[in-house]
């Protein structure tokens, strides 16, 4: 039955034995991993274990509560505070996953008004809600704006002039611009400040979801907004915790009425436990290591361009070079998975990222570059993929196996 779908792991025992930091083990071999969010290499460090260790023995392995309803710790309420002040925003709200962040909050916001009437704000007067979608943005945003039940209307990749088009042309009273803020697939990055500009020419509310920027980019890793130099009470930021803080969780950092009222009204806040007190332990300490060892975000950027310069002797389309996202573009969904077949026997691994994740025929190995990497690691890549070049070609003229009629959804 599942033959059509071809092997979706890279390994034949489905499992590895160990995570990237960025090496691992597999299969009794050792690789290392240029498909990891964990950017900055800290999961596995010693001072973040050291921090989840000291909140589970203080508090246990689980919270078995919603933080409405007697599960509230301290430590939920510093992690939030440390998240708002790396966004330089007034308040942050927590979420076991960001994928529930983006869900929870996109399919809440256009409820809010209806909660105040509820609670008694007699004045709220009865809004509309749309939302403009870049057309990449992640899954988790695009099911969130769904659920929403609110208009919405999708502008061409990164197209501006499309997404003033479709502003221009909404009578909603309340418009919500959505992007990633670096394109998780593309590994672009959004232009924030044009945007914003947009925004105000709009009277739009601005909602990024900076998921692969926080920690990454910016001086002191605190995403895209530093990275353009740009603020504004207009933005909500959306952040996960998995990425390059090296845990589990997600955000929304904000203004405090805005935080306030999805307190109130976000299911995927107050009808959920949330995440476990050993990682808010640790993710306090990852919050303060993206500050203070600096020196992994200087690693980060110095491999990042390392492979950009050593893939220019190598004749294969980057999708973008902008942020540690460098996307090998391959075409052909099987050429993709072959590729990255013929690396992992090189004990190289990469994700072959192939439809419905990305288009149809727009496979592509996504290489992410980490602070943990050294350039004979890259140097090792960027051979491999020398030694196939010449296959390529002809992997991409071969039969076309799967897929060939679907059109894209
Ligand atoms: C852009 C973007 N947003 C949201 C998410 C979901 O984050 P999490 O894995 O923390 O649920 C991801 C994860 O891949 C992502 O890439």
């Amino acid at each position: 039955m599942a033959e059509w779908l071809g092997r979706q792991n890279l390994f034949d025992d489905e499992c590895v034995e160990s995570l990237p930091d960025p090496a691992f083990r597999a299969e009794g071999r050792h690789l290392v991993s240029f498909s990891t969010n964990n950017y900055l290499s800290i999961a596995s460090s010693p001072r973040m274990v050291a921090a989840a260790r000291r909140g589970l023995e203080r508090y246990g392995v689980g919270n078995c509560e919603s933080r409405l309803l007697g599960g509230n710790l301290a430590v939920y309420d510093e992690l939030e505070r440390k998240l708002a002040a790396c966004k330089s925003k007034d308040a942050a709200v927590l979420f076991a996953t960001g994928y529930l962040t983006n869900i929870g909050v996109l399919s809440t916001i256009p409820q809010t008004s209806k909660y105040a009437r509820i609670y008694g704000f007699s004045g709220v007067r009865e809004y509309t809600y749309a939302y403009f979608c870049d057309e990449l943005n992640h899954v988790s945003i695009r099911e969130g704006v769904r659920m929403s039940g609110a208009a919405r209307a999708t502008y061409r990749h990164l197209d501006l002039n499309h997404l003033e088009m479709l502003l221009k042309k909404s009578t909603a009273t309340t418009k919500i611009i959505v992007t990633d803020g670096v394109f998780s697939q593309d590994g672009d990055i959004a232009p924030l400040p044009d945007l914003l500009q947009l925004a105000e020419r709009y009277d739009a509310t601005l909602y990024v979801d900076d998921a692969h920027g926080t920690g990454v980019l910016g001086e002191h890793g605190g995403g895209i907004a530093e990275h353009f130099g740009v603020s504004s009470e207009r933005l909500i930021y959306m952040g996960t915790l998995s990425k390059a803080y090296g845990g589990i969780g997600g955000f929304i950092a904000t203004e405090t009425s805005i935080a306030k009222a999805l307190r109130l009204a976000c299911s995927a806040y107050g009808f959920t436990s949330t995440l476990p007190p050993d990682q808010a332990v640790a993710l306090c300490e990852a919050i303060d290591m993206v500050v203070d060892e600096p020196e992994r975000r200087a690693r980060l950027w110095d491999n990042q361009r390392y492979f950009v310069e050593r893939m220019s002797e190598l004749s294969y389309p980057l999708v973008s070079t902008e942020t540690p996202i460098v996307p090998i573009l391959v075409g052909h969904e099987d050429a993709a998975s072959a590729l990255a077949q013929a690396l992992a026997a090189s004990n190289i691994y990469v994700d072959a990222v192939r439809f419905p994740a990305v288009p149809l025929r727009k496979a592509r190995l996504r290489v992410q570059l980490n602070a943990g990497h050294t350039h004979g690691d890259i140097d090792r890549l960027v051979d491999a993929l020398r030694a196939h070049e010449h296959h390529l070609e002809a992997m991409l003229a071969a039969p076309v196996r799967a897929t060939e009629d679907v059109a894209n959804p």
